[in-house]
C-alpha cells in the first residue's frame, strides 16, 4: 500500500470521526429537523466512532512507517502523538463518565486538526526548527 494513499484513508477516517459532531451541531443550529433517517444516520456514525478512532492510530503507524521508515521528529510524528491521547482520553470518558475527560477529548478534536494541517501544507516544518 502506498503511503498517499494511506495518508489519505487517515484524512477520511478523521472526517467520519468528527462526522457526528458535526451533524449534531448542523442540527442544532441549521435544519432543527426531527427526521429519522437524519437522526439513524447520525447514530450510526456515533456507532462506529470507537472503533475507527483505535484503526486510526494502527493505519497512523503504517502509513509513517511507509512514509519515514523511522520514528524521527516529524509533523507526522506529532500528530500521531495527539491521535494516540485522543484516543486514549476518548477511552477514559467512555469507561469513567467523567466530564473533565470529555472536554480533553474534544479540545484535543480540535488540535489534531490543526496539526493535520500543519502536517498537510508544511509537512516538514518541524524538522526546519532543529
Ligand atoms: C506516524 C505518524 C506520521 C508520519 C511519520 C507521517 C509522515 C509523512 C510524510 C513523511 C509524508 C510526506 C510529506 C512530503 O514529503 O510531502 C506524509 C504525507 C501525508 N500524510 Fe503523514 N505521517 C504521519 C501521520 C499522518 C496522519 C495521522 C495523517 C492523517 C490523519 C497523515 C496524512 C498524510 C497525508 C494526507 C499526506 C500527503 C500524501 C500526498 O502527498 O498525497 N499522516 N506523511
Ligand atoms: C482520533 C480519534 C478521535 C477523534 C478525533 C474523536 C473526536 C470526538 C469528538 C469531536 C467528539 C464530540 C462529539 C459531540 O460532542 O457530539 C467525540 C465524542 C466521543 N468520543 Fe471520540 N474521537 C476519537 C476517538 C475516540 C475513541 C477511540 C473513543 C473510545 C474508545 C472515543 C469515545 C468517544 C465518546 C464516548 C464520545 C461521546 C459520545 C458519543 O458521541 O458517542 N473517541 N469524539
Amino acid at each position: 500500500m502506498d503511503y498517499k494513499i494511506l495518508g489519505w484513508l487517515n484524512v477520511i477516517i478523521l472526517g467520519v470521526l468528527i462526522t457526528p459532531f458535526i451533524m449534531v451541531r448542523l442540527n442544532k443550529y441549521v435544519f432543527k429537523t426531527k427526521n429519522k433517517n437524519y437522526l439513524e444516520i447520525t447514530k450510526k456514525f456515533r456507532k462506529i466512532h470507537k472503533p475507527l478512532g483505535i484503526a486510526l492510530v494502527g493505519s497512523s503507524i503504517y502509513h509513517g512507517y511507509l512514509a519515514l521508515g523511522a520514528i524521527r521528529l516529524h509533523t507526522g510524528t506529532v500528530l500521531f502523538a495527539a491521535i494516540a491521547f485522543t484516543v486514549i482520553i476518548g477511552g477514559v470518558y467512555y469507561r469513567k463518565k467523567k466530564k473533565n475527560s470529555f472536554y480533553t477529548h474534544k479540545i484535543m478534536a480540535v488540535v489534531v486538526i490543526v496539526l493535520l494541517l500543519i502536517h498537510l501544507f508544511y509537512p516538514y516544518a518541524f524538522s526546519k526548527l532543529l
